[in-house]
């Protein structure tokens, strides 16, 4: 969604919001907006651009506002085309009042037609614009009162940032249902949609709560809920430094996020799983005893996250023998779904900010269901309202499309599909052991398919003219055809549908012909012959196939097909493998047909809106 930043220090305000901007822009990116006040002359400049934050930061280049107090904003749409109009910051009849926005006003509409009725004038399509004139209507000197007054008439979603000409040496913050921290520095304090944001300037972060305010003085910040009770604050140290947000060499983030899978999975592993099979979370936040208790487990997610979630039914069920159900987070909790204090409801979600994913656990909470969420952000939204959560330690993920946090999410739900298992007594020590060894050697089979990365790419060349692509998988397969197909269309545009293999001839084998390839996903499985079938019924059609075989098998020596090679892991723990093939495969598609690959048209990182 939006992201957003503000500052109030003792530096020059403009390029510090610039450079937080530039690196909250896998939030949204359709236009941009600043807003700087200057304390010489009390004014505030107010500078937008309709185009990505690079045009917003020509712009001030040439012409750099000063002052010490500010806040930025970058905008994915949701009311109004991204014009300049619509560009936050947002401001008052008198122009005195700035306010940036991420989430939705739900109310919006009457809200501003009142607010017109009493002779206010609006200048923009967007919803965010009647805060700053709420704000004006209840100001009577005391400008964190007026916010307080504005923010209860809100329905919806919101972080925001805001501030005043009249009341200069203070900056608010507020949020409901979207995120917002604030980073404290040394006489300079930020307040940003994530740490990201924040993270060359301090690591001491403060974590504000779900329906909190901050209002930061040169004396510091206070945190207080938005009905005005006082709150203790949360501070956090952060352990990952910037240099894990920067490319590091790599011409996208998407490319340096895949190629961090090997240490994606060793960091999802460290300190949790010892030899003999034993897994322990730092954070879980429940007991054997009620992990005992629960008969049955939902798995509640969206996108890439919803298909590790996939994944995780096959884990789960298949070591700990619990039935587990799983449904993308917007239809779970519009549907009455049937659970209780016996199900353990997980939450998947890279962001832990999800709206549809946090809606779905907040329903499952209320339903007395004991909710765990396994996420990569600490201190994100989920990560607060679950009873235990699980982190991906996979450090920040910038790239719009998920790569390194999926292989971590399936990294955690072995873990937890062994967890389970273990306090079933499900495992014998035997294959418990088995599996252990096997989940430690991932990180170096999966350095091997990164290492023939050339093979992929050059598959990738010859078809990267195509427009349309089928995936295929089989079992444990099947979630990983599902996401190959997904992450080819959100980053190249093109069509690309997963389906379970024996699942083509029932429909969709309709579509194929000389120009549809198909990708199957065709490594050692208990079902590998059956997959030839369907591969043969494909090539029967015409299509072209491109399939990922398992190194030295030599089923597929056959068949008319362009292969690439994966080195052999056993058929459990292979979509780990197999996932980062058609992760550079839909890289390498992408970044052939010049798409922007880490910025994908009409996407954004944290859908925090429903
Ligand atoms: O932060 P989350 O994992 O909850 O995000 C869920 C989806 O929005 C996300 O996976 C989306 O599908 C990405 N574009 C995938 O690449």
């Amino acid at each position: 969604m939006c992201g957003i930043i503000g500052y109030l220090g003792e530096r020059s305000a403009a390029p510090i919001i610039m450079a937080s901007l530039k690196r909250l822009e896998y939030r949204g990116y359709d236009s941009a907006g600043v807003a700087i006040f200057n304390e010489a002359d009390g004014q505030t400049s107010v500078v937008k651009s309709a185009a990505k934050v690079d045009t917003l930061v020509e712009r001030l280049t040439e012409e750099m506002p000063e002052g010490r107090l500010g806040i930025g904003h970058t905008r994915w749409a949701t009311h109004g085309r991204p014009t300049v109009i619509n560009a936050h910051p947002h401001t008052d009849c008198h122009k005195q009042i700035m306010v940036i926005h991420n989430g939705i006003i739900e109310n919006f509409a009457e809200l501003r037609k009142d607010l017109q009725a009493r002779g206010h004038v609006f200048i923009s399509e967007t919803d965010t614009e009647v805060v700053p004139h709420l704000i004006e209507e209840n100001d009577q000197g005391d400008l964190v009162a007026a916010v307080r007054a504005a923010l209860t008439k809100l329905r919806g979603a919101y972080a925001m940032a805001i501030f005043s000409q009249k009341d200069p040496d203070l900056l608010i913050g507020a949020r409901l249902n979207a995120p917002l921290v604030v980073g404290i520095g040394d006489k300079e304090w930020f307040v940003a949609s994530d740490i990201t944001a924040v993270i060359p300037y301090t690591k001491k972060v403060l974590l504000l709560g779900e329906g909190e305010m901050v209002s930061i003085t040169r004396l510091g910040p206070e945190v207080s809920t938005i009905g005005g009770a006082s709150v203790k604050p949360k501070i956090i140290e952060v352990k990952w430094d910037i240099s894990q947000a920067q490319k590091g060499g790599y011409p996208h983030f998407m490319a340096k996020e895949i190629n961090e899978a090997p240490e994606a999975v060793s960091n999802a592993l460290r300190g949790r799983l010892t030899d003999e099979g034993e897994v322990t979370f730092e954070e879980f936040g429940l007991t054997d005893r009620q992990l005992l208790k629960i008969s049955n487990i939902k798995m509640v997610a969206a996108g890439t996250s919803y298909y590790a979630a996939l994944l995780g039914k096959y884990i789960v069920e298949d070591l700990a023998r619990i039935p587990v159900e799983v449904e993308p987070a917007s239809e779970f909790r519009y549907r009455q779904p049937i659970i209780d204090q016996d199900t353990l409801v997980i939450g998947v979600s890279q962001s832990g900010e999800t709206a549809d994913t946090l809606a779905a656990i907040r329903e499952a909470r209320e339903r007395k269901s004991k909710v765990v969420s396994i996420t990569n952000v600490v201190g994100s939204s989920m990560a607060l309202e679950s009873d235990g959560v699980i982190y991906l330690h996979a450090g920040p993920e910038i790239g719009v499309a998920s790569t390194k946090t999926f292989i971590a999410h399936l990294t955690c739900l072995y873990l937890l599909g062994i967890r389970l298992a273990a306090i079933r007594h499900r495992l014998a020590p035997e294959r418990l052991r088995e599996l252990t060894a096997e989940l430690k050697t991932l990180p170096e089979a999966v350095q091997s398919v990164l290492d023939r990365a050339e093979q992929i790419q050059a598959l990738a060349k010859k078809y990267s003219g195509h427009r349309n692509f089928m995936y295929i998988g089989r079992g444990i397969n099947y979630p990983i055809a599902l996401e190959g197909a997904l992450k080819l269309k959100e980053i190249s545009y093109l069509h690309a549908e997963g389906y379970a293999a024996g699942e083509l001839k029932h429909g969709p084998i309709a579509l194929l012909d000389g120009g549809f390839p198909v990708f199957a996903v065709a490594t050692q499985a208990a079902t590998l012959e059956k997959m030839v079938s369907n591969i043969q019924e494909v090539i029967a059609r015409d299509a072209p196939v491109i399939a990922l075989v398992t190194a030295g098998d030599h089923t597929l020596d056959e068949i008319e097909a362009d292969r690439f090679e994966v080195p052999e892991v056993s058929e459990f723990v292979s979509p780990i493998v197999n996932v980062v093939a058609l992760q550079l495969f839909a890289y390498f598609v992408a970044t052939e047909r010049g798409c922007n690959v880490d910025q994908p048209r009409n996407l954004a990182k944290s859908v925090t809106v429903e």
